[in-house]
């Protein structure tokens, strides 16, 4: 049993950590360890000093030292004397803003329990379990029901929550967070991954201020800006040491996540859905879901909890035929052709990509409608038959014919003011009565807390995947939102459509899933930026960034580790001078950075010359041949790019000890003896063969003493080391 509850102690218990919390004579639901496993209770280390300005619930009578403003709490509430950030805010319907949760009861299921509407963790009975502790406010009859799966072997603990309405008056929910954990005093550090269009997941890690600090977004989408994950550190911990806890939103709409360093130096971080752009009215007997959000902490280091996070989101988030299965290498026409192409010039390309053993032709935008720029079209998912002479059908029998599969990019949360579709339809987009919307890329948002517009979707998207053989959606959306309104929505409930929006995505994407089983769909907004786990339910993989500068990739791949499994990230080779940066890497380069990852080519391959034609027949085979290791291995982060002269990564095969490095050398210097890198979680005991010379290392050796890197030479330079791992008698 992975969750134990005695004198009101509740304890849940993976492989290598525990959480407790404790209802205390009051009700009082306490936040007692998120650690190691400790086999005692930790309710030792709760204090109760006298600070002063900090009040006494009534019933602690003339107690001055029982707060709530010092005591670490399982799910914070306002207005009854817990003056730091509150996970959920509510107004009753007599403008009275107090929520006072104490325990009433809990219950314990096998299994993961599901969340209507919204992505979620799934696992096996016999691999979880399920806690609900119930809380009440007796004044008004809410009801906070505090939802905890537990996958002992992951090492994963999720958390929602569920608020229902027993009272028999209307609420306005402002704020409800799935994530309250305090942590006690002590040096804490925060690594959180902030960016931009095509520079996405810039990992920064730093001291806590007193105070509350946020990295949220009130786009609509999880955002390039800030990704709704965050990582909290002792101020000691490095990749393979110290104490580290992480947590990712299941979401993709606007988050936010608060860290507040109190007067005590006592920690609270808070994570849920934006209150920003977030209302909520719950009417008698209603009851509304929290996004989940799945947490794991570790003893060892950053890398470690990395791994548990990949293993949770590969095994447990992602689904379909693609989840673990070896996804194609694919060739992208997007920074081939952009708008400019025919049905001559796509089949070229698909030619030469047949010849380099490529899987999949994927046609990127300009396919459809009227959508020779980008000021036009969105909407119309009908082909556009004076660039695909044909149609659909031809074109993609003919890449079948070349032994291609065949894939096609949609961006159907959006419409242009130039479309059918708006013409027809006008109520359909975003935007408030009396005023002019703000464009973005010339296009405007499709209100998809709209039954009607959901349902246009589903039909024309369908309509196309059933009457042509597409095996890849890319699913793209490409703004932020704002001009929030919903015409069918009462103003009563306008808080409401930012949520209702992903709600309506989710819906969407499940239909089509489900209907398509077969298809492999990749996620993208403008690359990156809704790259989170609530994405990854529905698609295995996400295009990484719209950035292909392999140099500048190595930041944004860094970052993106520290949570995504490698397999969900699309890498793309481009051609060079690189599009968004004018770089020019060597095409060895831009083959080993796309590698750590779902790899594929975006370029106009018929202008290549031979020989590097077969350098990409090459790269093909030795992705081909790398391809399980790079996603199912153990992957750890070498060096720091921001700190170093090198970005290094490295897999460890589980199944036989094999181990892969890649890496970059990005400044060349004369003069200098060559840098040394050391592995990481190798067996210290094992020999070690290198790949090339035969030479032959112990495991403490290479993570130790490190190996010498390759010598390069000009900026950039990649390397790439194999070691085979020597069985005992071979060691001789
Ligand atoms: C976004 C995507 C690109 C490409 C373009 C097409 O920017 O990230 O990969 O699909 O849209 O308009």
């Amino acid at each position: 049993m992975a969750i134990k509850i005695e004198n009101r102690l509740f304890q849940i218990e993976t492989e290598h950590t525990s959480y407790q919390m404790k209802v205390d004579k009051y009700g009082v639901l306490t936040h007692l360890w998120y650690g190691a496993k400790t086999e005692c209770s930790m309710d030792y280390l709760l204090d109760y000093p006298d600070v002063g300005f900090s009040g006494n619930i009534y019933e602690a009578e003339n107690q001055r030292t029982y707060s709530l403003n010092t005591l670490p709490q399982e799910y914070s509430t306002s207005g009854v004397g817990d003056f730091r950030i509150p996970a959920i805010t509510v107004t009753h319907d007599d403008g009275s803003r107090a929520l006072d949760l104490r325990y009433s009861g809990h219950k314990i299921s096998r299994g993961k329990y599901n969340i209507d509407g919204l992505p979620a963790v799934y696992a096996t009975e016999e691999e979880a379990e399920t806690l609900e502790i119930v809380m009440e406010d007796t004044a008004t009859n809410i009801e906070v029901i505090l939802m905890y799966g537990v996958l002992p072997k992951k090492d994963i603990i999720t958390r929602s929550t569920v608020i229902i309405n027993n009272g028999t008056t209307p609420i306005t929910i402002n704020k409800a967070h799935s994530l309250c954990l305090d942590l006690p005093e002590g040096n804490w550090q925060s690594i959180h991954f902030h960016g931009r269009h095509a520079m996405e997941r810039q990992m920064e890690r730093c001291e806590l201020i007193h105070g509350i600090e946020e990295f949220s977004s009130s786009r609509g989408t999880s955002s390039h800006q800030q990704n709704p994950t965050i990582l909290l550190c002792e101020k000691e911990c490095t990749e393979t040491s110290g104490f580290c806890v992480g947590a990712a939103l299941m979401y993709s709409g606007g988050f936010q996540t608060q860290i507040e360093k109190d007067q005590l130096k006592q920690v609270r971080v808070v994570m849920g859905i934006n209150p920003e752009t977030f209302s909520w009215k719950l009417n008698a007997s209603e009851r509304f879901n929290t996004p989940e959000v799945i947490l794991s902490c570790s003893m060892e280091g950053t890398a470690k909890l990395s791994q548990q996070f990949h293993k949770i989101i590969r095994h447990n988030v992602c689904r379909g035929k693609y989840q673990l299965s070896q996804r194609p290498i694919l060739i992208n026409n997007w920074e081939a052709t952009y708008f400019d192409f025919d049905e001559k010039k796509i089949l070229d390309i698909a030619k030469e990509a047949s010849k380099i053993g490529i899987d999949m032709f994927v046609l990127d935008d300009g396919w459809f409608g009227k959508r020779d720029s980008d000021n036009s079209g969105l909407g119309d998912w009908y082909v556009n038959e004076n660039k695909i002479k044909g149609g659909l059908a031809t074109l993609i029998s003919k890449i079948n014919d070349l032994g291609m599969k065949f894939g096609i990019w949609f961006e159907p949360e959006m419409v242009s003011e130039d479309s059918n579709l708006y013409r027809e339809h006008p109520e359909w987009a975003i935007k408030i009565p009396g005023r002019n919307p703000m464009r973005s890329r010339y296009q405007l948002v499709l209100d998809m807390s709209n039954p009607e517009v959901i349902e246009y979707l589903y039909n024309s998207i369908s309509d196309i995947l059933k009457n042509n053989n597409i095996e890849y959606v890319k699913w793209d959306m490409n703004r932020s939102i704002s001009d929030w309104y919903s015409t069918c929505l009462p103003s009563s409930r306008q808080g409401e459509q930012p949520h209702r929006y992903i709600l309506g995505l989710y819906e969407l994407l499940e239909r089509l899933i489900t209907d398509f089983p077969h298809i492999l769909f990749e996620g993208c907004s403008g690359g990156g930026g809704r790259f989170d786990a609530g994405m990854l339910y529905y698609s295995p993989q996400i295009w990484c960034s719209d950035n292909t500068d392999a140099h500048e990739r190595t930041f944004i791949q860094y970052g993106t580790s520290f949570f995504y499994p490698i397999s969900t990230v699309g890498s793309h080779v481009s051609a060079v001078p690189n599009h968004q940066t004018g770089r020019i890497t060597s095409l060895d380069t831009r083959g080993i950075v796309a590698m750590a990852g779902s790899f594929g080519y975006e370029l106009d391959l018929s202008t290549l010359t031979e020989e590097e034609k077969e350098t990409m027949k090459e790269q093909v085979k030795k992705y081909r041949q790398y391809q399980l290791l790079i996603h199912n291995g153990d992957y750890y982060r070498l060096t720091n790019p921001h700190n170093s002269r090198i970005a290094a990564w490295q897999w460890n095969d589980n199944t036989n000890g094999n181990v892969l490095v890649q890496g970059v050398v990005f400044r060349a210097v004369a003069n200098m003896v060559r840098d040394k890198i050391k592995l990481m979680g190798v067996d210290a005991l094992a020999k070690y063969k290198l790949k090339g010379t035969g030479e032959i290392y112990s495991g403490m050796a290479l993570m130790t003493g490190g190996i010498l890197i390759p010598r390069t030479t000009g900026d950039d330079a990649a390397f790439e080391l194999f070691f085979e791992k020597l069985a005992n008698d071979e060691e001789k």
